[in-house]
């Protein structure tokens, strides 16, 4: 098959990352013919709605873009097989998760659909293809990719001698965007990486971003110092919310208050603002799995005191939230059984729908088996979303989700509030306290409610950080 002279991209996987990332470069380079393919049918369909709110991810400003660019240069399909073999450079895009059974589980990274998308890669390709690693990865997967490209090459060499020869080189491009700020992220990033060894890619990758993107931002490295600073920037990020959250407890026991030690802290240009704010705990799909996947890595290569050292990071977050669940528990009077608490927030931070990971799943089931009633309001996540997390099965009749604030208070003994949602600024608190049952509690995990304010209304109030 002859690739077309208008440069074609796949991108295999249509999910939060190869969704919006594939929309903000086709929104930039009007050149190129972007196809992003899934094995998912409900995804790509999802992707294809012409509801818009139906569209599988929620960031600001996507839908505008999809709306722009869908159908023009921007498709999304399940026809794996057909894009694979027109694209001129394939973005791979696919989860990574963490294993859950052999070698490594728990901590290494599952690569399996990395593996089937090279398999897929290997056998569709024609030509010259540049292959692209997206997803986040352990440091030589490129190897693994290479290997499995490669064997295919010589199969084809030894079958097909008269045609023309299919090859490939491999480039890292990490992605940094940040659930919630995407499409900000994508379309101003801090930096663009792209890792490889051969300059033809490399430049091939560069040109797509020099659309949009400074030059100095754009940074090249060796394939594995890509690879390896994708884990390494999770790593230093989730460790400056372990870091903060862990001092939010020493607040609590000496009187001081964590947004004001945030702030003298992070006002020194050596230490910065960013990336200070006290919570219930990191969560969404990568930190954790990315953590893990470094410490296997340092473990693997004998290093055992720098595993133990990033390993700190996750145990203090997972501590953050058991002390959260405690700490409702003690103020409650010890006990939970026929209270009902409003949990405010599911998803894992702010303005976005996805709650992998999300700091509300553990610290809901810790209440749900302590026989709370919990019911719940998020402004973006689903009804089925939340009693999908929580296995409700197990909690039958304890677990009811609502389309308000205010319904999800009502005759609740507490409110915990576990997502930092602007709109939760803005809740007519008054006709809140009104329905609760007395004491009406708040617990804030994020900090970040008025509590003078909330305490004037009668509200007893417990703040993540201060007295
Ligand atoms: P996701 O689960 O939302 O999407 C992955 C998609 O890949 C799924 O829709 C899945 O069906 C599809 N897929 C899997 N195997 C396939 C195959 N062989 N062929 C076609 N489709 C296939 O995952 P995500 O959040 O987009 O993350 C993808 C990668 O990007 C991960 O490595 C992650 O660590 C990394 N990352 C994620 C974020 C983020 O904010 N979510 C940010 C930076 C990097
Ligand atoms: C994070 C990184 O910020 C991205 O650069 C990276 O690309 C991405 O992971 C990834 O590899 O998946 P994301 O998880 O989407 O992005 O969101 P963050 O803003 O980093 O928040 C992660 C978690 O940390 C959330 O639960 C958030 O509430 C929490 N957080 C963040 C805090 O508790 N305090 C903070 O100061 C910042």
């Amino acid at each position: 098959m002859n690739k077309s002279l208008q440069k074609n991209i796949c991108c295999i996987g249509a999910g939060y990352v190869g969704g919006p990332t594939m929309a903000v470069i086709a929104s930039n380079c009007p050149e190129l013919r972007i196809n992003v393919v899934d094995i998912n049918e409900d995804r790509i369909k999802a992707w294809n709605s012409e509801d818009f709110s139906k569209l599988p991810v929620f960031e600001p400003g996507l839908e505008n873009i999809i709306k722009k660019q869908r159908g023009i240069n921007l498709f999304f399909s399940n026809n794996i097989k057909e894009c694979i073999a027109k694209a001129d450079i394939i973005f791979i895009s696919v989860n990574t998760p963490t294993k859950t059974k052999g070698v490594g589980a728990g901590y290494a990274s599952d690569l399996k659909w990395i593996e089937s998308s090279a398999r897929e890669i290997a056998k569709y390709a024609t030509n010259h293809t540049v292959v692209v690693e997206k997803s986040t990865l352990p440091v030589r997967t490129a190897e693994t990719i290479k290997t499995i490209l490669n064997s295919s090459e010589e199969e084809y060499k030894k079958n097909l001698d008269d045609k023309p020869k299919k090859t490939f080189s491999i480039v890292s491009n990490p992605e940094f965007l940040a659930e919630g700020t995407a499409i900000d992220d994508l379309q101003n990033p801090d930096r663009v990486l792209i890792g490889g060894d051969d300059e033809y890619s490399i430049d091939s990758i560069s040109d797509i971003y020099r659309n949009w993107v400074e030059p100095s931002k754009i940074i090249t490295t060796n394939l594995w110092s890509s690879e390896l600073s994708k884990l390494v920037a999770n790593a230093f990020l989730a460790q400056r919310i372990s870091s903060i959250n862990s001092i939010s407890a020493l607040c609590e026991s000496t009187g001081a208050n964590i947004n004001e030690v945030a702030q003298a802290i992070g006002t020194d240009t050596r230490i910065g603002s960013k990336f200070l704010k006290p919570g219930p705990g990191f969560g969404g799909s990568c930190f954790k799995k990315d953590i893990l996947n470094l410490v296997y890595l340092c473990k693997y290569y004998g290093l055992n005191e720098v595993g133990d050292y990033w390993e700190q990071v996750v145990k203090i977050n997972d501590w953050q939230q058991q002390r959260i669940s405690s700490l409702v528990i003690k103020n409650l009077f010890g006990t939970l059984s026929n209270k009902k608490l409003a949990v405010f927030g599911f998803s894992f931070k702010a303005n976005t729908n996805d709650t992998r990971e999300s700091p509300s799943i553990n610290i809901s089931k810790n209440l749900l088996q302590e026989g709370a009633e919990l019911s719940f309001f998020d402004p973006k996540v689903s009804e089925k979303q939340i009693l999908n997390d929580l296995e409700v099965k197990n909690y039958e009749g304890k677990v009811l989700v609502y389309d308000s604030a205010l319904k999800a208070a009502n005759r609740a003994d507490a409110i915990l509030v576990l997502t930092e949602w602007d709109d939760f600024l803005n809740l007519d608190w008054e006709s809140i306290y009104k329905v609760m049952r007395k004491p009406a509690w708040i617990f804030d995990s994020r900090s970040f409610l008025n509590k003078k304010t909330l305490k004037l209304i009668g509200f007893n109030m417990w703040t993540l950080g201060a007295l």
